[in-house]
């Protein structure tokens, strides 16, 4: 519960604020909003006796088709899934290199290893953490075949120079949409401009199915491939199978995986999905609120304004800290937000700098300064259409009491 009473418009009271006392119980970073609509459609379908793939996948792919409006969807048990089986089935492998951002997910990179191709990083820009298309060419070498742009935070990528780049090289694209349901750019959605794009449902994502994702394409080859592969590699889909349409034989075609949604899951996405536009109009208010609430504080650089002719996903809220003008580094602010009872997270330690990428690539501080810049000094706040204005006041509160104590 907290403390503050509810603001009138969502207009933030500084010197109210920083009088208020800490908020009484933790405020969980991430959490999903659930309505009645998705325990109804998740209980009938436990009672229904069809608990995997089956009807209610298939209307989400065909709904979230229609959202993005990417000629096909396929559902999967998550992003992480998807951008493995594009790699897979656009025939990427040993000797090949993909280039991804190293700020980023692990996800990202660990699908490349995945199908025996190595990663190759790319720097971001620091301002918008999204990659920075000079770094993209500068990676580039023969081996390369395809770069995974990351829309980070639910910015889009620029990619006028992505495709340039991939045009004149010859490279794929996958688009990793994890935080970019609602993102377009220049007049298009994301998941309809690169070859294939890959969004994510999971639990703290923009609309959620506990694990599970969607890949999108307009290619029906690609998109038959990638469910083929998301099936075992048989040639028809497990719940036809069992139909009343009597037994359908079916083929093993491929060596595949087993990463379907269920229905489960997609009875929570089919109403999530439907109520998107509520949940982002929900955190975009919180978004502002947070600008407004942390305009004050020099100690901190807020993110910046939405490029031209975009939409942002509003997904997470980032902040930099301004770690010379703190007695702290970033982890420990992390630490004294949890004592005033604020979850938060870092999104993201730069990938170079984790051990795995280090032995098998040799990278090492100092290859990637943006993306380093970035990964010592960003903290994301609650961003969640589950909090009251009331929890993100709490929150603006606790992050001014902690500067106060750690400014130097
Ligand atoms: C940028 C990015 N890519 C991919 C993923 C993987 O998504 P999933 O958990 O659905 O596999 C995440 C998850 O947080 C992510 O942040």
């Amino acid at each position: 519960m907290s403390n503050v009473q509810e603001p009138r418009n969502g207009v933030v009271n500084l010197a109210f604020l920083e009088m208020q006392p800490k908020r009484a119980e933790f405020l969980v970073f991430g959490a999903p909003l659930i309505e009645e609509e998705e325990i109804r459609e998740v209980e009938a379908t436990l009672r229904s006796g069809w608990l995997g793939t089956g009807p209610k996948t298939k209307l989400f792919e065909q709904r979230f088709a229609e959202y993005t409006g990417a000629k096909f969807a396929v559902a999967l048990n998550s992003a992480t899934a998807g951008l493995h089986l594009a790699l897979d089935a656009l025939g990427i492998g040993p000797g090949d290199e993909v280039i991804v951002p190293t700020m980023t997910f692990a996800a990202t990179a660990n699908v490349v290893f995945h199908v025996g191709a190595t990663p190759v990083f790319a720097d971001c820009d620091p301002t918008t953490f999204n990659i920075d298309p000079a770094s993209i060419a500068a990676a580039i070498t023969p081996r390369t075949k395809a770069i995974i742009p990351v829309h980070f935070a639910g910015r889009p990528c620029d990619m006028d120079a992505i495709m340039a780049i991939a045009q004149r090289h010859g490279l794929k694209v996958i688009e990793d949409a994890a935080h970019a349901t609602e993102t377009w750019y220049k007049g298009r959605k994301v998941g309809t401009i690169g070859d294939v794009a890959a969004f994510s449902f999971y639990s703290t994502k923009n609309i959620v199915t506990g694990e599970g994702g969607m890949v999108t394409t307009n290619d029906p080859d690609l998109a038959d491939a990638i469910r083929i592969r998301s099936l075992h590699g048989i040639s028809r889909d497990a719940w036809k199978r069992y139909s009343t349409e009597g037994y359908q034989p079916y083929d093993c075609m491929y060596p595949g995986y087993k990463y379907n949604m269920m229905d489960l899951q997609a009875s929570l996405g089919i109403h999530q999905l439907a109520k998107v536009d509520r949940f982002w109009a929900r955190r975009d208010q919180y978004w502002a609120m947070y600008n407004q609430g942390f305009a004050s504080l020099p100690e901190l650089t807020l993110p910046p304004a939405d490029e031209p002719d975009t939409k942002h996903a509003r997904h997470l809220y980032t902040l930099i800290l301004d770690i010379d003008q703190l007695t702290v580094n970033r982890n420990e602010f992390v630490n004294l937000l949890k004592e005033e009872n604020i979850g938060s997270g870092v999104h993201f330690v730069a990938l170079h700098l984790h051990s795995l990428f280090r032995e098998r690539l040799g990278t090492k501080r100092g290859d990637f300064p943006g993306s380093e810049y970035v990964s010592d000094r960003t903290i994301s706040l609650p961003l969640s259409p589950k909090l009251t204005e009331a929890d993100v006041q709490d929150v603006i509160a606790a992050v001014h009491r902690v500067i106060k104590r750690v400014r130097r």
